[in-house]
């Protein structure tokens, strides 16, 4: 049966129509031998509150998955919505081998992170340092779950009241494979009358 005033949209067309898919990221992970690895990941989500924890899918095949499962520990780098980062993230989904520093690859740099290994990505504005809590292989993918441990912002992204400045941070969306090299602005805001009373977020110094 078709929905009256809708259209119909076979099974092909499902992955397309679900778009753009999550906050983009690039998880940064170790292997084994303490190599840095990094992906562009656009499926990345926070799923709870408090504790903070994001998760997000990938490829069975790929060294984050093998990074992940044999180390526990991976980085959220946030990228912001410009031509020239997004042209080094894009370049970073490229398959390279195994010991190829993807972050050095694009010509950006890595620093230390302040609780796991995996080193954050310097010219990034928000960083989520986690400890993987569960993960679950189903079909060819990995769903991976983190627990953040530690987070940063550069200063000018963050206001007093420990809210994003979001014109500023300018977080971003991938569309997914459907739309080509596509990202869009995840930070155009209506704000309106909340029927819920308004709260500092958790862990604020007001909060
Ligand atoms: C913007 C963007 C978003 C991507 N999102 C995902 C994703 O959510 N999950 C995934 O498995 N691969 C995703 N990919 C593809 C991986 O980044 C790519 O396969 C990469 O080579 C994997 O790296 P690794 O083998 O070092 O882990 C994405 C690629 C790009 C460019």
């Amino acid at each position: 049966m078709t929905l009256s005033g809708f259209v119909a949209v076979e099974p092909a067309g499902w992955d397309a129509l679900f778009a753009p898919s999550s906050l983009l990221s690039v998880i940064t992970t170790l292997d084994t031998e303490g190599r840095v690895n990094a992906a562009p990941i656009g499926t990345c989500t926070r799923v709870c509150h408090a504790p903070v924890c994001v998760a997000f899918t990938v490829g069975a095949n790929k060294d984050t998955y093998h990074n992940v499962l044999s180390t526990g520990e991976f980085v959220v780098n946030v990228p912001s919505l410009e031509r020239a980062l997004l042209e080094k993230v894009s370049m970073m989904g490229v398959e390279y081998a195994p010991e190829v520093n993807e972050v050095s690859q694009v010509g950006l740099t890595t620093l230390a992170a302040s609780r796991v290994a995996p080193p954050i990505i310097a010219e990034f504005g928000r960083h989520f340092e986690c400890e993987v809590l569960w993960t679950k292989e189903w079909m060819h993918r990995l769903m991976v779950v983190g627990r953040v441990v530690a987070a940063a912002v550069r200063p000018d992204l963050i206001g007093p009241d420990g809210r994003i400045v979001w014109d500023r941070a300018r977080p971003a969306h991938y569309c997914g494979v459907a739309y080509g090299n596509r990202y869009v602005a995840a930070y155009e805001q209506i704000v309106i009358e909340s029927p819920f009373p308004q709260r500092p977020p958790f862990g604020s110094k007001s909060g």
